[in-house]
């Protein structure tokens, strides 16, 4: 099969993984409302395309963090990615790192700190953090991706508890046997696995994470490490305000791959008020549907910084482990490169805010 689009890699992958994982990586929470409305909230933002603006060179790099940057597209962090492939976590971050770009490491990850690490030494890294009941194991965490040289810490704010993902329930869902949540021992983690009542994943987090999260831990955690701190699951402009209140360096806009609360907003809806309210003072990215060079674009026109792919690293990696990813991400690349030159953007700084329209502008004429 020729792979032309991240449909194609979403097409195949649908024939190679077992039932179980592929439910777990494509599903949504709910009725999956948002999820099914993710793809759509791209398609109704129009592009106005300039042209006669020489765009024979096109310069993609940036900065983000302190990580040089060939484009602004990263990989997101998706938990235990060997169900994808036996290379997992390590073919997806060598792959992002080819691309020049970030790879984000799960907490719940299928590879540990250090083994992506060694596996991965040319990748930029960020670890992406879940704050456990167990506060020093949380520290602990932190002080491993220090130690292993990762970039930035993302702390994922909008997962107290799991969404009701029902495919999982229905599946009762669990690790599979032969796989391990890489930063943690087997006797920590046996909850991921046993899953007789319903999703295994969703038991875990109960038990583990902390639902008493509040934005006094975000405050611990920017002063307890050197690395900055970037929340994740923001929705909303009052909570990037807090963000920026509490020491923030940067905010990913998602709304988890609309896997927690479904009737949220897409990311790219929630994207305009959060950069309206604190685009000046931080860093602000989003994640989610991004599935062609376009969303890049739109996103990019609306005031992010950098996107990040989810699913869609899953399916180049089910379809053929780190090369598999290494295509979809150039065929990706190439895609945000057409967007760019036929509506007539030479670099980051010149794809600006009236380059979109929502679609509603034109039923208005
Ligand atoms: C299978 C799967 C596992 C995920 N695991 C995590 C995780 O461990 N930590 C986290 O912060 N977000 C997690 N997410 C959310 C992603 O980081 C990201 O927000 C989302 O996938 C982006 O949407 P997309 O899949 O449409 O690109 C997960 C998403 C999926 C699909």
């Amino acid at each position: 099969m020729e792979f032309v689009c991240i449909a194609d890699f979403e097409k195949k992958a649908q024939t190679v993984l077992e039932k179980k994982a592929l439910d777990y990586y494509r599903s949504g929470a709910g009725d999956q409302y948002t999820l099914n409305r993710t793809r759509d909230a791209f398609r109704k933002l129009r592009i106005r395309p300039r042209f006669l603006r020489n765009v024979s060179k096109l310069n993609t790099a940036t900065t983000i963090l302190g990580c040089q940057v060939k484009w602004p597209v990263g990989i997101a962090p998706t938990a235990m990615q060997r169900m994808a492939h036996p290379d997992g976590e390590i073919a997806n971050a060598r792959a992002a790192g080819l691309a020049g770009s970030v790879f984000i490491l799960s907490t719940l990850s299928t590879t540990s700190i250090e083994e992506l690490a060694k596996g991965a030494p040319n990748t930029d890294k960020w670890f992406q953090l879940y704050v456990y009941k167990d506060r020093s194991l949380t520290e602990s965490l932190v002080r491993r991706a220090e130690k292993a040289n990762f970039k930035a810490l993302v702390l994922t704010i909008d997962a107290p508890l799991f969404g009701q993902r029902r495919s999982d329930i229905r599946n009762k869902f669990g690790l599979p046997p032969h796989l391990q949540l890489g930063n943690f021992s087997e006797a920590e983690t046996q909850d991921v696995k046993s899953s007789g009542k319903g999703s295994g994943i969703n038991e875990y987090v109960m038990s583990q994470f902390d639902p008493e999260l509040t934005w006094k831990d975000v405050e611990w955690l920017v002063k307890i490490s050197k690395l900055p701190v970037i929340v994740k699951g923001v929705l909303t402009h009052e909570d990037a305000v807090l963000a920026r209140e509490f020491g923030c360096k940067g905010i990913i806009v998602s709304n988890h791959g609309a896997r927690q609360l479904d009737s949220v907003p897409a990311s790219i809806e929630a994207l305009p008020e959060i950069v309206r309210a604190v685009g000046n003072d931080l860093v602000v990215m989003m994640d989610g549907g991004i599935m062609e060079g376009n969303d890049v674009l739109k996103a990019l026109a609306l005031g992010a910084k950098m996107v990040f792919i989810g699913r869609a690293a899953l399916w180049g990696l089910a379809c053929g482990g780190q090369k598999g990813v290494e295509d979809l991400l150039a065929i990706l690349k190439k895609d945000f490169e057409v967007a760019m030159s036929l509506s007539g953007c030479v670099d980051l700084e010149s794809i600006r805010p009236n380059l979109i329209v929502h679609e509603s502008h034109y039923s208005k004429l």
